[in-house]
């Protein structure tokens, strides 16, 4: 029986409605594979802000440094969205990893053999992916000095980036890549940026103790293309932090869905935050029809990383198939004229699939 402290973070929007179903599969997990799961629940993003002030509130960040895994829903909405405002919710999220110094972000991309008619792309153009994307997440463009808007009509952003935060995090690439199909693509734009240029010159560096992987280098713009030509042909897409931010989306979409995509966010311990890559959606909130796979795969990934519970992380994905398999669709993967389930109903065909695992013993 292993007892585990798992902050969770339910932030805005669809936030709460997704984690809920989060927390179903957890409680399956815990029942099913004989765990103790301790949940505390805490407020950061909107309305972190309403309640305190602070979009990521002390009494918060403690109980995250005090946690095993954090698991966090969504964060931001139109209500916070006001360009002039002092706080916003997104500035929780980003102390949140930096405070954590939780530098790695791993975005699995796999396409289940069910939704492959759930993409707009053709299924010839996307058959196959399976690949990762290892996003830089404490540095660059998003924590570089800047200048807010000033009566000069004048902003900025600084892309910023030093040789070890460079070197951390194409470690974590390649220790990735030697355990997949060995292939790592470094994304950068060193035709133009300095910061590129380094970004560069490090991860061929780097690559040199990983013999068994083979390194290629991309530009940001080329690979943005090449996702959509040939997407299957890339294992692990090692980036800077904000065309990860940029070129995730763009792969959820290979998938099907936004929905589908998971995240683990990582440092130097085993201490996580795990969360879906979409948003708070706020154009759907409240009705009961998000996607709740991004985060169940989050789930999935915090058994894996932070808890080291593969059997059960792998009983998580292998319920999410199962689901797809058996026909449930969530609206944003139902094609027209298929019947859509809820966000609630998707979660409990999912934590029922955990439980049937379990009792296979399979
Ligand atoms: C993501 C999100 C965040 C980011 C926002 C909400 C700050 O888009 O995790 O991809 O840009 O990192
Ligand atoms: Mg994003």
């Amino acid at each position: 029986m292993t007892l585990s402290r798992i902050v969770i973070l339910p932030g805005d929007g669809v936030g709460p409605e997704v984690i809920h179903e989060g927390i179903k599969v957890l409680q399956a997990v815990a029942d099913t594979f004989g765990h103790q799961f301790e949940l505390s629940e805490h407020l950061m993003g909107g309305v972190a802000i309403d309640a305190t002030g602070s979009p990521l509130p002390d009494e918060t960040l403690a109980a995250c440094r005090m946690a095993d895994a954090v698991l966090l829903g969504a964060i931001g909405g139109p209500k916070w969205s006001d360009p002039t405002a002092a706080v916003r919710p997104e500035q929780g999220l980003l102390g949140l990893r930096a405070e954590l110094s939780l530098y790695a972000n791993l975005r699995p991309v796999r396409l289940s053999q069910a939704l492959v008619a759930a993409s707009p792309l053709r299924p010839e153009r996307i058959q196959g992916t399976d690949l990762v994307v290892v996003r830089e997440l404490t540095g660059g463009i998003y924590f570089g000095p800047r200048q807010e808007p000033s009566h000069d009509g004048i902003a900025f952003d600084t892309m910023i980036y030093s040789k070890p935060e460079i070197v951390r995090i194409a470690h974590v690439a390649f220790r990735l890549a030697s355990k997949r199909r060995g292939l790592v693509t470094s994304i950068d734009k060193a035709n133009v940026l300095a910061s590129g240029r380094l970004w560069r010159s490090t991860v061929t560096e780097v690559a040199e103790a990983y013999p068994d992987v083979r390194l290629e280098h991309q530009l940001v713009d080329s690979a943005a293309m090449h996702l959509l030509r040939r997407a299957a042909s890339f294992d692990v897409m090692l980036t800077p932090n904000m065309f990860g931010d940029i070129l995730s989306d763009e792969a959820s979409m290979l998938t099907g869905s936004l929905g589908m995509l998971p995240s683990a966010s990582l440092g130097e311990g085993t201490l996580g935050v795990y969360e879906p890559v979409h948003g708070s959606a706020p154009d759907i909130a409240g009705q009961g029809i998000a996607n709740p796979i991004g985060t169940i795969l989050s789930v999935a990934l915090l058994l894996r990383h932070s808890l080291g519970l593969e059997d059960e992380a792998e009983a998580v994905e292998r319920a999410v198939d199962a689901a797809l398999d058996a026909g449930h669709r969530t609206a944003d993967l139902a094609e027209s004229g298929q019947r859509s389930v809820g966000t609630a109903e998707m979660g409990d065909v999912i934590a029922a699939g955990i439980r049937e695992i379990g009792k296979r013993g399979t």
